[in-house]
């Protein structure tokens, strides 16, 4: 069944990828070592603007110049994938060619290119591969993620509870409850949802997104070169960002007093027993800045994204209540309302599933993608990409592309089940990318995702005081992020639960 009256995705179309490019599209398509310019084919074209990447679509570029073109970023070449073929080609079928990281102006002066997120060749390869093999050791090990998400969901609907069904902002149980499953890996314990250091320090996470996903940061992105001396939302970043390192600071010394090697609790444990074990090699990238910049890393792309996506998927539930009461049924019959949701009730619960999936493509939280960057001159599609010019996988384009989702501008689970109401794979879904660069959390997210998802409706069911027809879902600013808008609803509790 197809949603009603979604007239949501055309009021989102104003604002769709609000991400600011100065579009300046250089074509020739004769010389082909003239750099990503000569991708567009069109040689008579000149088109100077500041535009949004709304304008990809709006200007019509993809049909006009295909799946592969180029736009400058102020003076940068950036080489923009469309549509799940070309990123596929590109991410995967050339997957170490495409596996560099381009750069993000806003946050460049904290990463510098350390950190697992921004760093590039054999640094990145030594932390990818110990971030995965550690959060694999503490997620598997004594305690494996699933409990800790688990026992997590319950202390959310204790705090829920004390709510007493009164109107909420639900962003802040959301990001407590989704920084508590990193803090939890990282640095071994969760803190309460009234511990004053740890409300600072999601504020400024918050904050931070908000502002890395703002109009201003999007113009930063474009004249960074001059804007970096000026006041703006750039330095706010990057205090903010300043002030968590030196919290993740004060927690690694304070490991480090209490680190036993053959025990390791947790993360920070690990990378400071990898340390001591490498202290002679020069060129070992296991060093202070990696860590905190990895630490940095891993909340900010583990907390806000979950937490979001969540936000997201509670907005929908109240703008479509029928959707709701079909997870209800769903749940009191695969789990009831006494035993906890687990991950082996995925398999069993098809809707609830494809509906997790919708929330994610109809989201898109993460619209053009995070920058990637050719590690060599590479060819592709018949033209050379120069070595270190940043490429945009539009995931976007893959996640609302009509020849795979029958109607990308609605919300509608039917995207992901069969005739027979099974789960449907597509291969156009790509939220957290593909190819090595692959979101790293790919797996504790889609737990997280489920379980605290399923806990909550499992004991509430939702309401909203504007009417369902009456809900906006229009973003409250797109950039390298999606930020759904602020809204309030309560959480009443169901009965036997
Ligand atoms: C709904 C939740 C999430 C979404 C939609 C998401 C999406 C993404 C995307 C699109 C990328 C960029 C991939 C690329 O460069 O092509 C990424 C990278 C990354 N994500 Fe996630 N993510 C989510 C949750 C998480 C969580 C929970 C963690 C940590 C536990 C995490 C850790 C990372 C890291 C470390 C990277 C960088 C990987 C690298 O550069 O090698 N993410 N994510």
């Amino acid at each position: 069944m197809q949603e009603e009256g979604t007239s949501e995705r055309q009021e989102q179309a104003q604002h769709v990828c609000r991400t600011t490019w100065r579009l300046d599209l250089r074509g020739s398509g004769e010389d082909k070592r003239r750099g990503p310019g000569a991708m567009v084919e069109n040689s008579d074209l000149s088109l100077s603007t500041v535009g949004t990447l709304e304008d990809l679509e709006q200007l019509g570029l993809r049909e006009k110049y295909g799946d592969v073109f180029t736009v400058y970023l102020g003076p940068r070449p950036v080489v923009t994938l469309c549509g799940i073929e070309a990123i596929r080609e590109a991410l995967v079928d050339q997957a170490e060619a495409f596996s560099g990281r381009g750069k993000i102006a806003i946050v460049e002066p904290v990463f510098q290119g350390y950190g697992v997120v921004f760093a590039n060749g054999e640094r990145w390869k030594a932390l990818r591969r110990f971030s995965l093999a550690t959060m694999r050791d503490f997620g598997m090990g004594k305690r494996s993620v699933e409990e800790r998400i688990q026992e997590e969901a319950q202390c959310l609907v204790e705090e829920l509870r004390k709510t007493q069904g009164a109107l909420q902002d639900p962003t802040l149980f959301f990001h407590s409850m989704t920084a508590n499953i990193i803090c939890s890996i990282v640095f071994g314990k969760r803190f309460g949802y009234k511990d004053p250091e740890f409300l600072r320090l999601l504020d400024l996470f918050y904050q931070s997104f908000s502002l890395i996903s703002s109009f201003s940061s999007q113009v930063f992105e474009l004249f960074h070169n001059v804007l970096k001396y000026f006041p703006g939302a750039h330095r706010q970043v990057y205090d903010n960002l300043q002030e968590i390192n030196a919290f993740i600071g004060q927690v690694v010394e304070k490991h480090r007093e209490t680190l036993d090697p053959s025990s390791p609790q947790d993360f920070i444990d690990a990378y400071l027993i990898r340390m001591d074990k490498e202290k002679a090699d020069p060129s070992s990238e296991f060093h202070q800045q990696n860590l905190i910049l990895t630490t940095l890393s891993l909340f900010f792309a583990g907390t806000e994204t979950t937490s979001t996506t969540l936000r997201y998927g509670f907005l929908l539930m109240l703008k479509y209540p029928h959707i709701t009461e079909r997870i209800h049924k769903e749940i009191d019959q695969v789990i009831g309302p006494h035993r906890l949701p687990s991950l082996d009730d995925r398999a069993k619960m098809p809707y609830t599933d494809a509906v997790i999936h919708e929330i994610q493509r109809f989201g898109d939280l993460i619209p053009i993608g995070v920058p990637h960057m050719v590690t060599k001159d590479t060819c592709f599609r018949g033209y050379i990409i120069p070595k270190g010019t940043e490429v945009f996988p539009i995931l976007h384009s893959a996640l609302n592309d009509p020849r795979y989702f029958e109607k990308p501008d609605v919300f509608n689970p039917d995207h992901f089940l069969d005739a027979k109401g099974v789960l449907k794979k597509n291969e156009a879904f790509i939220p957290f990318s593909i190819g090595k660069r692959i979101c790293l959390g790919e797996g504790v997210a889609r737990m997280e995702l489920f379980l605290f998802f399923t806990t909550i409706l499992q004991n509430f069911s939702v309401a909203s005081p504007v009417a369902p027809e009456d809900i906006d879902l229009t973003p409250q600013e797109i950039g390298v992020g999606k930020v759904p808008p602020v809204y309030q609803i309560s959480f009443l509790s169901r009965e036997g639960c």
